[in-house]
């Protein structure tokens, strides 16, 4: 078998990727060792901002998240029983962000990548990476129990924190900055109408609460809990009456709540591998870098990678620019910092930390103070929320 771009992992970054370079007449084969009803179980966050929805136009599977999608202009913080509204279009020119799950983004893009004909493999095993510093790297793997072998031009390691890729750089290459947090995010799922008409972060000293929605009649809440917490030991009603507590009598009065439709712990890790690249083969999504969920910024650095990634790779192909091959890895990684930066810095700002010292504790409180108080600082969080812009590529 043979090919242009190898792409390893049929998330959000291998589907997307995999679909722009389709369209630009470029060969992929996309290799998943998952099923797709296993792929699409998996809940995760639900911000687009600009940037991606704009990608996501651009690779023409914009349908059904333009017609269902919710447009925000705003969000909300909470802290001290204070509500601040923060205006995202008034504060960055008319942007906004765009509530849509990723699991219907995924959805889309599997739907449009049956639809295109592109060959996708799913539940592969043993998928490992050969020969990536020549010029014709080469992907092996078992499917069926059979052995397989696809050659090609480059390997794109969309294949999430726990895939191989990233495992195939050489470790005396490898940097690795990681920063874990002491508390995982309780969330739950449940087909009632959001709390609020704008997401609501809130800072309570209970511990942190998000109430988020998918539509105006499915709401995502998420609790601060110990990391040494079991969702078993969270009933809906439990996790319902802490929500109830941690929020201020006029929202937890208009609380509707209901049965969960999944209920699930995540712990929250602040990661980046350095460089990227490695020869032939590129890094993209959560491959190379996780963030804590409190920006939002997941599955929108992801779609940032692939943004660069796939815009080198169309210049390379069409216009035979091999120069630009080498610049992905710091592309990348410039917007990916400042999404990093952001994620730690709403993380600090409105977690409970236990073991904090009396002065981190007031330094907390000032800066919670200062950016939520001033306009300077409501901006400078609505344009990292929206989405800073991305460098040109050329
Ligand atoms: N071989 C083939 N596929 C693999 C392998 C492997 N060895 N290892 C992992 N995969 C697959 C996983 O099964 C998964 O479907 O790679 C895919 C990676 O998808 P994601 O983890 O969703 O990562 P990504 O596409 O980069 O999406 C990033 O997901 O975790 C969220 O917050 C994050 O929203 C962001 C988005
Ligand atoms: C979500 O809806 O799941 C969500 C929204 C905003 C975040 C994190 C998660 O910051």
């Amino acid at each position: 078998m043979n090919t242009q771009v190898a792409i390893i992992g049929a998330g959000p970054s291998g589907l997307l990727l995999g679909q722009l370079l389709h369209n630009a007449g470029i060969k992929t084969v996309i290799l998943e060792r998952q099923t797709p009803e296993y792929v699409l179980g998996r809940i995760r966050a639900g911000i687009l901002e600009n940037g991606t929805v704009e990608l996501l136009r651009e690779a023409g599977v914009s349908r059904r998240m333009d017609a269902e999608g919710l447009i925000h202009h705003g969000v909300e913080f909470l802290f001290a029983d204070r509500r601040i509204p923060v205006p995202l279009s008034e504060l960055t020119q008319g942007k906004s962000v765009m509530v849509y799950g990723q699991t219907e983004v995924t959805r889309d893009l599997m739907e449009a990548r049956e639809s295109s004909g592109a060959q996708t493999i799913y539940g592969v095993e043993q998928v490992a990476l050969h020969d990536l510093k020549s010029d014709k790297p080469y992907v092996t793997f078992v499917k069926d129990g059979e052995h397989c072998k696809i050659e090609c031009d480059f390997v794109a390691g969309c294949d999430g924190f726990h895939g191989v890729s990233r495992q195939s750089i050489p470790r005396e290459i490898l940097r690795e900055y990681e920063s874990i947090w002491p508390f995982g995010w309780l969330g739950l799922l449940s087909d009632t109408p959001p709390v609020n008409p704008e997401l609501i972060y809130a800072h309570h000293e209970r511990g942190f609460v998000l109430c988020s929605q998918r539509s105006l009649t499915r709401s995502r809440y998420y609790l601060q809990v110990p990391l040494s917490d079991k969702v078993e030991q969270w009933t809906d009603e439990r996790f319902w009456n802490e929500l109830k507590c941690r929020l201020p009598d006029e929202l937890s009065k208009k609380l509707v709540t209901g049965h969960s439709l999944e209920k699930s712990i995540a712990p929250l890790r602040s990661y980046v591998v350095e460089p990227m690249q490695f020869g032939r083969m590129f890094l993209v999504g959560d491959a190379a870098h996780i963030v804590p969920p409190t920006g939002a910024k997941g599955l929108n650095l992801a779609v940032s990678d692939v943004n660069y990634l796939w815009r080198i790779l169309r210049q390379y192909y069409h216009n035979g620019r091999v120069d630009l091959l080498s610049q992905y890895s710091q592309l990348a990684l410039n917007r990916v910092w400042k999404g990093e930066r952001f994620s730690w810095f709403m993380t600090h700002l409105l977690h409970d930390f236990q073991d904090k010292s009396a002065f981190d504790k007031k330094m907390q409180e000032a800066d919670r103070q200062y950016y939520l108080g001033s306009r300077a600082g409501l901006t400078t969080i609505a344009e990292n929320y929206v989405g800073l812009p991305y460098e040109r590529v050329e």
